[in-house]
């Protein structure tokens, strides 16, 4: 591979030399005799590989270094020198070089260390893409005042190590909100471990949480460590919270509380540091009331509640949504990204989604595979998506025709005919129109994005 390589070196029979070899094994050379020199060609020529001479007058090699670091990370650094003692050497190591190679030349070394550090560059420049899309990946994607304000938590609780419940229906986000905590917390270079409460058989449960000595059970043949133990300084998700047993709540109560876990089989008690993340798309007051979760439970998870609202009370998120997910879509297939029209838009904005931003996500893909061409238009959008087909009722009067399915949905509908009645009454003047609602103006903002109720033209 040819390679553009920098030479910083204040005396001029090094750099003859190391252009020589350099460009005779077919290496584009750059030369430079300072520091200062070497740190702004880096700067504006990209260079894959630096040589860097240590003893020069001015800016010295160990700072020129430091520099170099500072203008690209991944950039790999060989330092050759003829004072090469053990410190600078030790030192030349500490700040990024990869290499220390020492006067006179041998080109064979040179070579050598030009075929490490080209290897070097792209491993440190793949690793940089994955880390970031990996952060991408697990991004809170939206702009909509909801959204923000789940951000806003999250950047709250993080930092403590407070007990979180995560709230919302399926498909909105809870995942990635318990992500973000951890990854914004102290212990974000700890494990986060996820437990699906739901997705493990009670039988196996217990084991699962707090791990089994060997012999504990039938089956248990060999020791097995619990996700608790695992999660140890770091964060642990327990998802689908409220499809625990009675009894397993009583022992991630008694965890909660003590701050130790014991083994099934055994009587020794493990302390453990863990910070406990509670995620569940059911209503636990009513789980309670019906009895089937603990309430004691309930409060000790709750400290912190977060509730991520189901995405037909923040459309704003969806151009940015779909934004997201086309690019991801393309990254992932190598396909030039598609663009949504502006009535494509309008079309994902009235479609009904039930299944939150997981079926955003699902509806794209198939739009995506299902066309070749770069615009999604409307047309497209309606034969893939149901629209929200329940004619949006006018006034109060009308809500009963609108047969709303669930409880929720019933209050919804209700409370949106409702405002959109009193703001036609006051003419849209929100300010006058919360007085006379009795609610807080910006309870009334809040309402209206989350309805996405608009001031009529015609008034
Ligand atoms: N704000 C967002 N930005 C980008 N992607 C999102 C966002 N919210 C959710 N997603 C994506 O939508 C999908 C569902 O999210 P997630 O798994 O976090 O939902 P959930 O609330 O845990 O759902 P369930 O209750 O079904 O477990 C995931 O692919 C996730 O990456
Ligand atoms: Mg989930």
């Amino acid at each position: 591979m040819k390679a553009r390589v920098l030479v910083v070196d204040d005396e001029a029979a090094i750099r003859d030399t190391m252009r020589m070899i350099l460009e005779y094994d077919g290496h584009e050379c750059l030369v430079a005799g300072s520091g200062q020199e070497g740190v702004s060609l880096a700067e504006r020529e990209n260079p894959d590989l630096v040589f860097l001479d240590v003893k020069m007058p001015g800016m010295d090699g160990l700072e020129a270094l430091s520099r170099l670091r500072g203008v690209n990370e991944a950039l790999p650094v060989v330092i050759i020198s003829a004072h090469g003692t053990a410190a600078t050497a030790l030192e030349a190591g500490r700040l990024g070089a990869f290499r220390f190679i020492e006067k006179p030349l041998s080109k064979d070394y040179v070579l050598d260390a030009v075929r490490e550090g080209l290897e070097l560059g792209t491993l440190r420049r793949e690793n940089r893409q994955l880390k970031s899309e990996l952060g991408t990946r697990h991004q809170l994607v939206g702009a909509s005042a909801s959204l923000k304000q789940i951000m806003e938590q999250v950047r709250r609780a993080a930092p403590t190590n407070a007990t979180v419940l995560i709230l919302g229906e399926s498909g909105v986000g809870k995942e990635l909100v318990a992500r973000a905590i951890h990854r914004n917390s102290l212990r974000a270079k700890e494990r986060f471990v996820q437990v699906n409460c739901a997705a493990i058989p009670e039988e196996l449960i217990e084991s699962e949480l707090f791990g089994h000595e060997r012999g504990a059970f039938t089956g248990a043949t060999e020791k097995q460590t619990g996700k608790f133990e695992m999660a140890d300084r770091g964060t642990i998700f327990l998802d689908e919270v409220a499809d625990m047993s009675a009894k397993t709540q009583a022992k991630v109560l008694r965890v909660l509380q003590e701050g130790e876990v014991e083994r099934l089989g055994s009587s020794r008690t493990i302390k453990v540091d863990v910070r406990v993340i509670a995620a569940t798309n059911k209503d636990l007051e009513e789980e309670i009331a019906d009895g089937r979760f603990r309430e004691d439970l309930y409060f000790r998870l709750s400290v912190i509640p977060i509730a991520v609202s189901p995405l037909r009370e923040r459309l704003d998120d969806i151009p940015a949504l779909i934004q997201h997910f086309v690019g991801q879509f393309s990254r992932d297939n190598n396909r030039r990204p598609a663009r949504f029209s502006p009535g494509g838009l309008d079309a994902m904005k009235q479609a009904r989604w039930r299944g939150n931003i997981r079926e955003l996500r699902n509806v794209v893909e198939r739009l995506l595979i299902m066309s070749d061409r770069d615009v999604i238009e409307a047309d497209d959008v309606r034969a893939v998506v149901r629209p929200a087909t329940r004619p949006v009722p006018a006034s109060v009067g009308e809500v009963a025709t609108a047969t709303p399915a669930t409880l929720r949905e019933f209050k919804e509908v209700s409370e949106r005919a409702f405002l959109v009645e009193k703001l036609r009454e006051f003419g849209w003047n929100i300010s006058k129109t919360a007085e006379v609602i009795d609610t807080p103006r910006s309870n009334l903002y809040k309402k209206l994005e989350q309805y996405n109720i608009k001031q009529e033209s015609d008034g």
